[in-house]
């Protein structure tokens, strides 16, 4: 596994919308630990139904599932060549995991993985938010406010129906905030002591951001 990207970052700062296209332009898996629960969800599992019962309050799902669900992920043979992480880890505790599941299965240990930060003025957070709309198709994600669709029910790319994730409401969104500040902002310390951070200024429009993000990709890999 030579490169190795995480993202992090609170909800709405772009993460899953930088995977996307990175993930498709560098041919790499996104990890998306949130689009998995979702999928569990969905099929009913009893995984599903406990993982609901946390994400419907905005908490984190217990560390045994999420670590099992991306174990069993990064085991699979297109992540020979790398992954980005797009949710995970998300606590102290879910980093350490990381650590363990790495130091078993990975085949390039002395390849540190980069940890993008995305960092974004808090006010942006819950506009982009309740704005968010996502195709069950192909997964893209739109932003309302700032791209104007034809028909803000239907996705342009694949005439997909686009709906709003049952959590991007204003009251629940508050509550991931809290989780988020609380449990995944301690990591930034942590991986900026050893050396993984890179921070993002994930306030500038999706292009821009883009842009950086590629910057500092291949500013690493030559360096
Ligand atoms: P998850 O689905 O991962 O949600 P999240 O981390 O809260 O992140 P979001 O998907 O909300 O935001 P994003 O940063 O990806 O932003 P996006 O690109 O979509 O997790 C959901 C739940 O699952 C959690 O609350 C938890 O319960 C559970 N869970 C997940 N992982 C877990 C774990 N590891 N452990 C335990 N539980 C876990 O962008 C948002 C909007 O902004 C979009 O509309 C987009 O178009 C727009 N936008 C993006 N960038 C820009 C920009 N630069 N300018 C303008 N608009 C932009």
């Amino acid at each position: 596994m030579k490169q190795k990207y995480i993202f992090i970052g609170p909800p709405g700062s772009g993460k899953g919308t930088q995977t996307e296209k990175l993930s498709h332009e560098y041919n790499l898996p996104h990890i998306d630990t949130g689009a998995l629960l979702r999928a569990e969800i969905a099929s009913g599992s009893e995984d599903g139904k406990l993982a609901d019962s946390f994400i419907s309050k905005g908490q984190l799902v217990p560390i045994t599932l999420v670590a099992n669900v991306i174990k069993n992920r990064l085991k699979k043979t297109d992540c020979e060549k790398g992954f980005i992480l797009d949710g995970y880890p998300r606590s102290m505790e879910q980093a350490y995991a990381l650590d363990d599941i790495l130091a078993e299965i990975d085949t390039d240990k002395n390849i540190k993985p980069c940890v993008f930060y995305f960092d974004v003025d808090e006010k942006l957070l819950v506009e982009r938010l309740v704005n968010r709309r996502s195709c069950i198709k192909c997964h893209s994600i739109y932003n309302l406010k700032t791209m104007k669709l034809n028909d803000e029910s239907v996705c342009p790319k694949c005439g997909g129906q686009l709906i709003r994730r049952d959590d991007d409401t204003e009251e629940i969104a508050y509550k991931r905030f809290d989780t988020y500040f609380n449990q995944t902002a301690p990591l930034i310390d942590m991986y900026k002591e050893r050396g993984w951070l890179i921070r993002l200024d994930a306030s500038k429009d999706i292009v821009s951001v883009y842009n950086d993000l590629v910057g500092e990709i291949k500013g690493h890999v030559n360096s």
